[in-house]
């Protein structure tokens, strides 16, 4: 059987879709977490950071403060009812917000000093071709953050599962995965109050 990516992806936006008005009210003490990890991605003044799969762009405020006014951040999200919410947020107002899908970015080539992806990898349908994606538009030691505000046991706990040593997130199969996609990992945490693996991108 072949593997429908337009499924998947109409799947994506049904899923987030019927979520994006509640999004932001679900969690709302995830702001420090966020702030955080964005702190420990080591954006600097006038650098060019994607938020891919932004959301309603929780993230979007710290990574313009990280940037700065001299800086650049594009938000790009393939559900449009979550940058529906982002706009009515003013979200907008520090970002650039894109509806496309980050395994397709409409971004040149080494363009990007870095991405932070928040509850990002296990949505996407091809993780690698996601993580390649990514690895295209970002230039060589450009960094990318992988983020969730609560670690692995902590989100199946909430979401009434088991944690798998399969799942692409644990640490053997995460740094595989980044190897075979152009990254390298450089630390990784996964405790209760955070999930954070930073890569850097690998000079071809
Ligand atoms: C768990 S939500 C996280 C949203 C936001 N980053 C946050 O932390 O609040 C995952 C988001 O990824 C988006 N997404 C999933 N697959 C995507 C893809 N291939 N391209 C772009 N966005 C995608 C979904 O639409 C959804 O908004």
């Amino acid at each position: 059987m072949t593997h429908d990516l337009a499924d998947d992806r109409a799947a994506v936006r049904a899923f987030f879709g019927e979520r994006a008005a509640r999004w932001d009210t679900r969690f709302p003490d995830d702001g420090p977490a966020f702030a955080a990890a964005v702190e420990e991605t080591a954006l600097r003044p006038g650098d060019t950071v994607l938020d891919a799969g932004c959301g309603t762009g929780r993230a979007l405020p710290e990574l313009r403060a990280a940037v700065g006014p001299d800086g650049t951040v594009l938000g790009a999200d393939l559900t449009p009812a979550m940058l529906d919410e982002a706009v009515r947020a003013g979200r907008h107002r520090t970002a650039a917000l894109l509806l496309a899908d980050v395994s397709r970015l409409p971004l040149r080539d080494r363009c990007l000093d870095a991405v932070f992806g928040a509850g990002l990898i296990s949505h996407l349908p091809g993780p690698d071709s996601g993580l390649r994606e990514l690895a295209r538009v970002v230039r060589p030691k450009g960094r990318l953050a992988l983020f969730h505000p609560v670690g692995r046991a902590a989100l199946a706990a909430r979401q009434g599962r088991q944690i798998t040593p399969d799942d692409i997130r644990a640490e053997p199969r995460l740094r595989t995965l980044l190897a075979a996609t152009g990254w390298r990992l450089l630390s990784y945490v996964d405790r209760d109050d955070r999930y954070l693996a930073l890569a850097e991108r690998e000079a071809e």
